[in-house]
């Protein structure tokens, strides 16, 4: 990482910014103030939802930290399929008492706006999710003084990242919990992906900008692993997700740890576009025909998210996970950072102990 990107925070722990009110400022302040660089999520939220939040996020914390924001995403839903897909979801608006949401609800949610207060409010770090901007975009933000990353889940996605001019790469594995970072989802897709120790080897011979390993990370151990294997921090959601300070609902927070849910699965039932989450009913019923269509499914289903929330049905609710959910920790935010630390410190110390690095 170019080196004033990584002097901004001590530890190469980043907090993963999660849209949804999971990555509420409390978290990434905890996180920053303990060496982490903690996130915001612009995502799902308005230019002055996001501006509220980096003044409070200032408020409570004088370190760095960044910012989360979704690259629009280009009209390729086929709205008959969306329709369909209505029809098939009739029942669980009955169940919940609730109204399937308008699938045309907006399609970009107010990124130029975002990008504005962004440049007039300059952050450390931005970072784009589910695509690149443009160079203009990139250069814009440097001369303002912020740093940009994007997401790549192939070494392909990750040429167009440094092709952009981005100081670093987000490897994101398939183990990782929410919305895969893929530049364009296309319906033919099929779910698999590429696991984050093979993904942090190819992105490393196909760029030379730094990597920050994503997916799957819970323990000290894996952040020792992903920096041996070419890596320059980690980035962590799901273990975050779990913490005092994240603004996960609590049945989504217990869901984690809890025997009934097993597995986790990528799905595109709640929101069109692939995303890791715990297998839960609606997952399961819904997710082996749920059409490529983002953000299109996300707002038609945002109600019965809600109303199942509300129910207290985690059966019902988009309870994104990553592969790691069993081994989350529920710590004020803080001393997860500094856990974190101590068994990176301890691996790294058996490793070169014992000769290996
Ligand atoms: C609840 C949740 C919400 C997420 N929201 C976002 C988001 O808004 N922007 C983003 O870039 N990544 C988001 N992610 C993905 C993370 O950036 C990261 O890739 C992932 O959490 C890493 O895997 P892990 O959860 O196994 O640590 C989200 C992940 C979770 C679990």
């Amino acid at each position: 990482m170019s080196s004033a990107l990584t002097d901004l925070f001590p530890h190469p722990i980043v907090q993963a910014p999660m849209a949804g009110g999971v990555s509420v400022p409390q978290l990434a302040a905890a996180v920053c103030e303990a060496g982490g660089l903690g996130f915001l999520a612009a995502g799902y939220k308005t230019a002055d939802g996001m501006y509220q939040e980096i003044k409070q996020l200032r408020s409570l914390t004088s370190r760095p930290f960044g910012v989360n924001v979704f690259m629009p995403q280009p009209e390729y839903a086929d709205p008959a399929a969306v329709d369909v897909y209505a029809h098939q979801l009739a029942g669980e608006a009955t169940w919940y008492e609730a109204e399937l949401g308008d699938p045309d609800s907006g399609r970009d949610d107010g990124f130029e706006a975002k990008l504005v207060v962004l440049r007039d409010n300059p952050v450390q770090v931005v970072s784009f999710h589910f695509g690149v901007p443009g160079r203009e975009v990139v250069d814009a933000l440097h001369r303002v003084g912020t740093f940009v990353l994007a997401a790549a889940t192939t070494p392909d996605e990750a040429r167009a990242v440094e092709r952009a001019g981005a100081d670093g790469v987000i490897a994101q594995g398939v183990e990782a919990g929410g919305h895969q970072g893929t530049h364009r989802d296309i319906p033919e897709t099929d779910r698999s992906g590429v696991g984050l120790l093979s993904l942090i080897a190819q992105v490393r011979e196909a760029v030379s900008i730094p990597i920050i390993a994503a997916g799957g990370i819970m323990r000290g151990g894996q952040i020792a692993g992903v920096l041996a294997a070419g890596a320059s921090a980690a980035q962590l959601g799901t273990a975050f997700l779990a913490t005092h300070e994240s603004g996960a609902n609590a049945l989504h927070k217990q869901a984690l740890t809890n025997p009934l849910f097993v597995r986790t699965e990528l799905t595109r039932a709640f929101s069109g576009r692939p995303a890791r989450g715990l297998v839960n009913r609606f997952l399961r019923e819904h997710g082996p025909y749920a059409p490529a269509a983002y953000p299109e499914i996300h707002h038609l289903t945002s109600p019965l998210r809600k109303a199942a929330a509300k129910a207290g049905d985690a059966q019902g609710m988009a309870l994104w996970a990553g592969q790691g959910h069993r081994m989350a920790r529920e710590l004020p935010a803080g001393q997860l950072v500094e856990v974190l630390a101590g068994e990176l410190a301890a691996a790294r110390a058996s490793l070169t102990g014992g000769g290996v690095l």
